[in-house]
C-alpha cells in the first residue's frame, strides 16, 4: 500500500507538471472556437516543453492530435489573440493554479509566420519563418513578463498582424518561453503551437531575412541561458532589460 501511494504521488507529480497549450485564436476580439484551425497536442506526456533547441519539432510541436481543415481569414492589421490553457480546455482540475500556466513560468511570448501554399496541408518543418510580434520583460522596474499579462488576460496573449504582410496562406506560430529553470544550460522551456491562417492584405512584405526552426535559437543566447532571479529569489531579472531571442519583428511603414 505504501509503495502504491508513493507511485500514485509520483504519477500525480508527473501529470501535474506545469505546461501550457496554445489552442484557440481570436480575431479583432471575436473568438474563433476551441481547437479550430490550431494544431495542438494532447495528453500529459505529449505536451511537455521542448528544451533541446535542435529538436526537429521546434516549429509546430509534436504529438499533434487536434488538426482540422480550417483556415482563419485574417485581415492584415488585425489584432489577433492566442489563448493558452494548462491542458486542452484550460484547467486540469476544478481549481487549477497552473491554468493557463504556472505563475512561476515567467518569460517572453513570440509570434512568427511562415508562408505556405496551403495552410491545411503544410508541414511545419523546413519552413522560412519571420517574427511579427514579441513581448518579453514588459515592465522592467516591476519585473513584469509577457506571461504575467497573459495570465491577467485569462490565457489570452494579444498581438497585431502587421499591415504590410503580403497576402496568402501562412502557419502562425506562437511560442511561450518559460525561464524559471533557464539558469542551467538546456533549462529554458519552449511551448508552441501553430495555427492555420490566410492573410488578406495589399501588403508586399514577405518577411525576409528568414529564420528556421530548429535553427533560430542557440543555447548560450542571453535570453535563453539566464538566471532571472534577483537577490530575493524573485523572477524580476534583477530589474535589468531582457533580450528576447530570435529576430526583431518586421515593421511596416504605416503601423
Ligand atoms: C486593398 O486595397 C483596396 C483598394 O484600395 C481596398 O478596397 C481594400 O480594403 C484593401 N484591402 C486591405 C486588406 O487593406
Amino acid at each position: 500500500m505504501k509503495a502504491f501511494s508513493a507511485l500514485t504521488s509520483l504519477a500525480l507529480v508527473a501529470v501535474s507538471q506545469a505546461h501550457t497549450i496554445f489552442q484557440k485564436i481570436s480575431i479583432d476580439g471575436v473568438e474563433q472556437g476551441q481547437l479550430r484551425g490550431v494544431r495542438a497536442p494532447d495528453g500529459p506526456y505529449s505536451t511537455y516543453p521542448i528544451q533541446d533547441l535542435t529538436d526537429p519539432n521546434m516549429a509546430c510541436n509534436t504529438g499533434i492530435v487536434y488538426k482540422d481543415d480550417i483556415v482563419h481569414q485574417i485581415t492584415a492589421g488585425s489584432t489577433v489573440g492566442a489563448w493558452w490553457g494548462h491542458v486542452i480546455g484550460g484547467p486540469q482540475w476544478p481549481v487549477d493554479p497552473d491554468n493557463p500556466i504556472s505563475p512561476g513560468h515567467k518569460g517572453p511570448i513570440s509570434v512568427y509566420l511562415a508562408k505556405v501554399d496551403d495552410a491545411v496541408t503544410a508541414d511545419g518543418n523546413g519552413l522560412q519563418w519571420f517574427k511579427i510580434a514579441h513581448d518579453g520583460l514588459i515592465d522592467v522596474p516591476n519585473g513584469k513578463w509577457a506571461v504575467d499579462t497573459m495570465i491577467e488576460n485569462k490565457g489570452w496573449n494579444y498581438f497585431k498582424v502587421p499591415s504590410c504582410v503580403a497576402p496568402g496562406n501562412y502557419l502562425l506560430r506562437v511560442e511561450l518561453l518559460a525561464l524559471h529553470s533557464a539558469y542551467a544550460a538546456g533549462g529554458a522551456q519552449f511551448f508552441m503551437e501553430c495555427a492555420q491562417v490566410n492573410i488578406v492584405s495589399n501588403g508586399t512584405h514577405t518577411g525576409a531575412p528568414y529564420t528556421t526552426f530548429p535553427g533560430a535559437y542557440y543555447p548560450e543566447h542571453p535570453g535563453i541561458l539566464i538566471n532571472i532571479y534577483d537577490q530575493y529569489g524573485q523572477p524580476t531579472n534583477a530589474k535589468k532589460e531582457y533580450t528576447i531571442p530570435g529576430p526583431e519583428p518586421i515593421s511596416c511603414p504605416s503601423d
